[in-house]
């Protein structure tokens, strides 16, 4: 076994990490060497239950032998054939047919990256590609929500509408702009739910029409926001953002990076509303994040611009690890998976006892909130349940987070909210030790 003070040495001395902070650097990181279902385990032995699924990824929970052995014979066979045009293989095309099956409405093909911020940046250039090649060359703008989270590729983090993640890499991506979103504990236009009649997602024609709708060419949203601190929408939200796209010709991007693949208890989380986008992007557990994949899924209109280029066009975008034979192997025996233990169906059993139990915490003095849907929940805390902030200074949702870790449990604060993701294998017992952790961490942390 490797010395864990060591390795934690050579982390500090030698690795830049995603989003890193100054704590980190002190400190070092929590080094993770195995796992088994919903449980990690760290390099001095100490187990957790993994709250947050990996990075809201690892659907199928850890330790899945099955898809080590996937990705070995798909590597003996053929460790990589490029995806250009010209050549195909055989993971990627039956994971192709796979989506088509099980993906909502028309959207039938699939065009793949090797991650949740390729992929919207991928959806914005269809997007653009399939208007020019309409004869609208105009449309090309793209407009997002406030708290929304995109990725941090230079198109996706523009789409981002958390500013903190664009601000340090100035100047803005021409073309992105960003309205109101459900956020009902916090309403920028301050108003009451269901009074408002969801004015925030008839931002969305205002803003068309003050860009002028021949401008726009797509509108993006997570059915369910996640970094931001998981915030569900009101039922109404995603049917009159659907009505709206269409009445102006506006694509409408679903981003399913966090939602799809069963988090909410359905294949796809905009299929809650009965909704269906007109580019659908994906990652994380589409390989329950044992190899890096995501993609865009398209809509026959769109499928057919692609089908039917005019002689001499050539789509020009493309990844070298885009339909990775052995990533696309890896995701067909996931979704195997999925099906022979009936996942997306255990999601929303499980995910109703998840809410259920979480509710019992909102009670708790620092409590703000308990929100969620299916397996992702977020526990904003605050001074009350008008949801005024607890003082900066306290550092709530960092104190509760160690006391958790203490106690066995990871997931991931987002400043004062706690954002919650189990895999999907979890059990209703790991739920209740999820749950009683949370309840000791808050009341201690917040007195
Ligand atoms: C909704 C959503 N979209 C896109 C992304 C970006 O994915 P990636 O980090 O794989 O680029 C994330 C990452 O968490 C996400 O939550």
């Amino acid at each position: 076994m490797d010395d864990p003070k060591e390795l934690v040495r050579l982390d500090l001395e030698h690795v830049i990490h995603p989003m890193q902070d100054q704590r980190h650097n002190q400190e070092g990181p929590l080094v993770i060497v195995e796992g088994k279902g919903a449980i990690i385990k760290d390099a001095q032995g100490k187990e957790y239950i993994d709250g947050l699924a990996g990075l809201w990824n690892v659907a199928v929970g850890h330790g899945r032998a099955e898809l080590a052995e996937a990705a070995a014979v798909q590597m003996r066979a053929l460790g990589y054939a490029s995806g250009y045009a010209g050549s195909s293989n055989i993971p990627g095309i039956k994971l192709a047919a796979k989506l088509a099956e099980i993906a909502p409405g028309d959207l039938k093909a699939t065009y793949f990256t090797t991650g949740g911020a390729e992929s919207n940046e991928s959806a914005f250039k269809i997007a653009r590609f399939y208007w020019r090649m309409k004869g609208r060359p105009d449309k090309v703008k793209i407009i997002s929500r406030q708290e929304a989270y995109h990725g941090l590729t230079a198109a996706a983090m523009q789409a981002t509408g958390m500013r903190n993640f664009w601000m340090q890499f100035e100047p803005a991506q021409p073309g992105f702009s960003h309205i109101p979103t459900h956020y009902c504990f916090h309403c920028s236009l301050k108003k009451t739910y269901p009074e408002c009649g969801v004015a925030c997602a008839d931002t969305l024609e205002q803003q068309i029409l003050a860009e002028d709708s021949e401008t726009v060419a797509a509108f993006i949203a997570e059915p369910v926001h996640g970094a931001a601190g998981v915030i569900p929408p009101p039922p109404e939200y995603f049917p009159r953002v659907r009505e709206i796209c269409t009445k102006y010709d506006v694509l409408f991007i679903g981003d399913e990076v966090i939602t799809g693949f069963g988090r909410l208890g359905s294949w796809f989380g905009l299929q809650q509303w009965g909704v269906t986008p007109d580019l659908m992007t994906f990652a994380k557990a589409v390989t329950s994040a044992y190899a890096p994949l995501g993609g865009v899924m398209v809509s026959e209109p769109i499928h057919q611009v692609f089908r039917e280029l005019p002689a001499g066009t050539i789509f020009n975008h493309g990844y070298t690890y885009s339909l990775h034979p052995v990533c696309c192997a890896v995701a067909v025996a996931n979704l195997d998976i999925f099906e022979r233990e009936g996942l997306v169906e255990k999601a929303r059993t499980t995910g109703k006892y998840f809410q259920a139990r979480l509710r019992e915490l909102d009670s708790l003095p620092g409590v703000g909130e308990v929100r969620g849907l299916g397996l992702i929940a977020g526990i904003e805390l605050a001074a009350d349940k008008k949801g005024t902030p607890l003082p900066s200074s306290m550092g709530a949702g960092m104190k509760v987070f160690k006391e958790a870790m203490a106690r066995g449990l990871s997931f991931r604060a987002k400043g004062d909210t706690l954002n919650l993701c189990p895999p999907l294998v979890i059990t209703e017992a790991q739920i209740d030790s999820m749950v009683n952790i949370l309840g000791e961490s808050i009341k201690v942390a917040v007195a």
